[in-house]
């Protein structure tokens, strides 16, 4: 942790309606404002995004899409492009998160496609990167993230460097069937992801936030954001309802804020 911002996010994945995200992001900015060395975001789905981004204006919570396409255009019935989002307003895009990449066979390869499509409109990246349970078991966390950044961000500038985020997020943990990670993992890994990024972009590596995410919780919120590696916490279930999202965010940025001072 340098001087960056605590970062602290959402992704809605399939759920909320565009009433009930433009709803979230109200409740969320009155409960609580828009706090000094912080920077809040929620991912909705494509539907929601107009909204959102309309109720996200001057409250500084940055609202994000879950995906996109490569391709500028063209016949890719269903897709959305990097142009599209731009124009509606969003303030970032997710790339590469561990259920596109599961679920939906998105492969590294796609990924660099990506994230370049996403640099030529001007879109700032949030690139999810993380290992299954079979990489854990095999022990090549290190080797996967690696690979997984290198192939993504191969050709990414320095001069771009300030509008990538990393998050990660070990696809054992995610989600229902996950189990949190133990800080130690976390710890284990965020190490050799910034590692990755200084040799990929010399000391311009460390500059890039690093958040965590996988069944963070009000119980767990505190280890990670602690971690001195760590630059913010990007949350599913436990952050679906506003009361929540601000229960494990000042929760976390309290810890945070403790052992940084
Ligand atoms: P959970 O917090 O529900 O495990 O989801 C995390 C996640 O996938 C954020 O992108």
């Amino acid at each position: 942790m340098t001087d960056r911002p605590f970062y602290f996010g959402t992704n809605f994945k399939m759920h909320q309606t565009p009433t009930e995200s433009r709803q979230f992001v109200s409740d969320l900015h009155e409960r609580l404002g828009s706090p000094d060395s912080v920077q809040l975001f929620v991912i909705p789905p494509y539907t929601s995004l107009v909204w959102a981004v309309e109720e996200a204006v001057d409250t500084g919570i940055w609202v994000g899409a879950q995906n996109m396409h490569f391709a500028e255009r063209g016949a890719f019935t269903g897709e959305i492009s990097a142009a599209m989002l731009q124009a509606a307003g969003v303030d970032m895009v997710m790339l590469g998160h561990a259920e596109r990449r599961q679920l939906f066979g998105e492969t590294d390869a796609a990924l660099h496609k990506k994230v370049q499509a996403a640099l030529r409109a001007g879109l700032r990246i949030l690139l999810c990167v993380g290992e299954n349970a079979e990489e854990k078991a095999f022990g090549i966390e290190a080797e996967t993230v690696a690979r997984q950044l290198k192939i993504a961000l191969h050709n990414f500038r320095s001069d771009d460097l300030p509008r990538l985020i990393v998050a990660y997020e070990p696809v054992w943990s995610i989600g229902e069937g996950g189990t949190p990670a133990g800080v130690a993992d976390v710890e284990y890994t965020a190490r050799h992801i910034r590692a990755t990024l200084v040799t990929l972009f010399g000391t311009a590596g460390q500059t890039v936030p690093l958040l965590y995410g996988g069944s963070v919780n009000l119980d767990n919120c505190v280890d990670y954001a602690r971690l001195d590696l760590i630059d913010g916490l990007f949350v599913g279930r436990a952050a679906w309802q506003v009361a929540g999202y601000v229960e494990v965010f000042q929760a976390g940025f309290a810890a945070k804020t403790e052992a940084t001072s």
